[in-house]
């Protein structure tokens, strides 16, 4: 078969291009901790407020210092809106929605969450620096959705 000498170039950049592009997922992933969310656990959005870890929700500290803090994220509103932690323990946010979807997003952190409801996003941090740490929706969810903050108080390490 006669390919022409352009063409096969052009076949060679393209898979050139494509072996980059596979490289770069393996990279970020493997050196990055880049990975996409794995982490599927489904909850009842319409017996949220009765019952679990989401009708009192707020955090939880463990024996090695670790905290849990769970989440509801509602119109337009994060419950608890303020949530303490110390600095230098890993803080590990479980975050849910009874209506619609939101985000949550913590300022200065990789924490970054798409909130849809039935499901419950998580993800851990540490946090290295004590300060007042902006919570956000990053998800339009309604005419309120500019009102939807919370934040994160880091106090001193233990
Ligand atoms: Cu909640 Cu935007």
């Amino acid at each position: 078969m006669q390919v022409d000498r352009y063409e096969r170039l052009w076949m060679w950049a393209a898979t050139a291009m494509l072996a980059v592009f596979i490289g770069a997922i393996v990279v970020t992933a493997v050196a990055g901790s880049n990975h996409p969310p794995s982490h599927t656990e489904v909850v009842n959005p319409d017996t949220l407020g009765v019952r679990g870890e989401f009708a009192t929700p707020g955090v939880t500290v463990h024996p090695d210092g670790s905290r849990t803090v769970a989440i509801r994220a509602e119109f337009y509103v994060f419950r608890p809106e303020r949530v303490h932690v110390p600095a230098g323990v890993p803080v590990t946010f479980r975050v849910t929605s009874p209506d619609v979807l939101h985000g949550f997003q913590i300022v200065g952190t990789n924490v970054n969450l798409t909130v849809a409801p039935g499901y419950v996003s998580q993800a851990t941090v540490t946090f290295e620096t004590p300060g007042e740490y902006l919570i956000v929706c990053n998800e339009y969810c309604g005419l309120g959705h500019h009102l939807m903050q919370g934040s994160v108080i880091v106090g001193a390490p233990r």
